[in-house]
């Protein structure tokens, strides 16, 4: 089931506030875009790596000079991060039958989780990393607490999501036709009516979003170089 993944970079990245687009925000001595490839590379899943990125960054990533397997070249992806999901989308050939959507910002998956995560969908039709909520969640209307939900149901979303490319296709098509913007990709397909499983992720796949998320990943990292896991 030939599967392929976006690498959706082409974000500012306006809450980490660098001077580089997050992209390119290096982690360790290795930029965000370039970790976020290697991870995909190595989990041995994904026969199309596309990336997405703002046209003004080609030249800086062609400069990267990355030579991974199943790397196509980039395409220019759009205002908001579902625009930057389409254009992707239409660029994949047409024997791709799992398009998997991740954040480059998301760039220490582990191959465990991806492999994982890639093998719910492809036995389901659609499915995500997440985790479970550590926090003690409150329904806020007006500044005033309204209910205080069974933290037990709740999860927070990671990337990948992976989905049967002809479900995703028709949900973004669908998003198009109602203006509906979801806030991630499988929410489209949920829309749709489709199942969607969730896969608890085994290591930390944090979202580099602020100057802090950096600190915590560096962190990370020097737990892994100590052989922790793959
Ligand atoms: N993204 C994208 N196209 C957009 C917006 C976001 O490809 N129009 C990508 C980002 O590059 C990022 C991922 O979607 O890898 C998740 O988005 P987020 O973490 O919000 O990144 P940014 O939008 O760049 O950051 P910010 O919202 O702080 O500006
Ligand atoms: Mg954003």
């Amino acid at each position: 089931m030939a599967t392929a993944v976006l690498v959706l970079a082409a974000g500012r990245g306006e809450r980490l506030g660098h001077a580089l687009p997050k992209a390119f925000v290096p982690l360790a001595g290795r930029t965000l875009v370039e970790r976020s490839i290697g991870a995909l590379a190595g989990a041995g899943v994904f026969d199309v790596i596309q990336p997405v990125l703002s046209v003004a960054e080609f030249a800086r990533f062609e400069n990267l000079g990355l030579d991974v397997p199943g790397l196509v070249a980039p395409v220019a992806g759009g205002k908001e991060r579902q625009d930057s999901m389409r254009a992707g989308l239409a660029a994949l050939p047409a024997e791709i039958e799992f398009v998997a959507v991740h954040d480059a910002a998301r760039c220490l998956v582990s191959g465990v989780d991806l492999r994982a995560v890639v093998a719910a969908a492809r036995e389901t039709g659609a499915a995500l990393l997440g985790e479970r909520v550590k926090d003690t969640l409150k329904r806020v209307s007006d500044g005033q607490v309204v209910e205080t939900p069974d933290r037990a149901e709740f999860w927070a979303a990671q990337t990948p999501q992976v989905v049967r490319r002809d479900w995703l296709a028709s949900a973004i098509d669908g998003a198009t036709q109602t203006g509906r913007m979801g806030t991630d990709d499988t929410q489209l397909v949920e829309w749709l009516g489709h199942p969607v499983a969730m896969v608890e992720s085994a290591h930390p796949n944090p979202k580099i979003t602020r100057p802090e998320d950096l600190l915590l990943a560096e962190a990370i990292l020097a737990e892994r170089e100590q052989g922790a896991y793959e």
